[in-house]
């Protein structure tokens, strides 16, 4: 049994509530990403265990408690770097004593939870954006994950995340693309056992999003590039 808690908090109030460092603007997931989040979680009130891989200032750790109104376990080893802004960030909401932050490694935590037997109903996925440690944060989050619970990967403008996301797609069958918006790509474990034997494979590499994926860096990296130039133009030219 998860105990239900007493919290009144909504997005505003939260967003009000907490203080983002300047260094850290872009780390936050943003307002609309975190009341996606919250709206999901408060319309399913069954999901309430929930895990995170990636803390940083708080923001969806808090909208994550506010929805679920359940404790929430957290994992990530930097706070340091981040002035500890998610720990006095959920103090200043009175989230404190609401949440456990392992901090760990999230490829040392995993495994520790998953020998502990937990299991979750909603994991969020927004630590390491490498690929290799993305992919082993999806690997383990899906052993803790239980049937019919939701992944959420943040970030999917990335061509790691959008790897990882084509692997899911391509490979395991056991998962549905539920939503794929606002840079957040929303997963649901079906209630069917992985039945993959032990040669399975399918190639998940695609020219179309290797092509994407040099376009959206190149405009990363552009600002007043030809793709940019040319969106400006096609915006213009749509107003008219
Ligand atoms: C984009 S930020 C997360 C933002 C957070 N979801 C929020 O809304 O405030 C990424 C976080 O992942 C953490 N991180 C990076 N590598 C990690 C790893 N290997 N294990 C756990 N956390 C990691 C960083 O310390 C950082 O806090």
């Amino acid at each position: 049994m998860t105990a239900t808690l007493d919290i009144h908090l909504t997005p505003a109030e939260i967003n009000q509530g907490i203080t983002i460092p300047q260094a850290k603007s872009s780390s936050p997931v943003s307002q609309s990403q975190a009341q996606t989040i919250y709206d999901f979680l408060k319309a399913r009130p069954e999901l309430k265990k929930t895990l995170e891989v990636g803390f940083a200032i708080g923001r969806s750790a808090a909208h994550i408690i506010a929805a679920t109104q359940s404790h929430h376990q957290v994992i990530d080893p930097f706070q340091e770097d981040y002035g500890s802004w998610g720990i006095k960030n959920l103090k200043q909401l009175g989230l404190e004593g609401h949440y456990t932050l392992h901090e760990k490694l999230s490829h040392e935590a995993l495994p520790q939870l998953l020998a502990e037997g937990l299991k979750f109903d909603f994991i969020f996925i927004d630590g390491d954006h490498r690929f290799d440690g993305a992919f082993i944060d999806f690997y383990y989050c899906d052993l803790l994950l239980k049937p019919g619970g939701f992944v959420l990967l943040h970030d999917t403008w990335m061509r790691p995340i959008r790897l990882i996301m084509s692997f899911i797609n391509t490979n395991r069958a056991n998962y549905k693309l539920e939503l794929d918006a606002d840079n957040m790509a929303l997963y649901q474990k079906t209630q069917a056992e992985d039945e993959r034997d032990g040669m399975h494979f399918k190639e998940f590499y695609t020219s179309k999003s290797y092509a994407r994926h040099h376009l959206t860096m190149h405009a990363y990296e552009h600002p007043h590039g030809w793709i940019n130039r040319l969106k400006e133009g096609l915006k213009k030219l749509m107003k008219k």
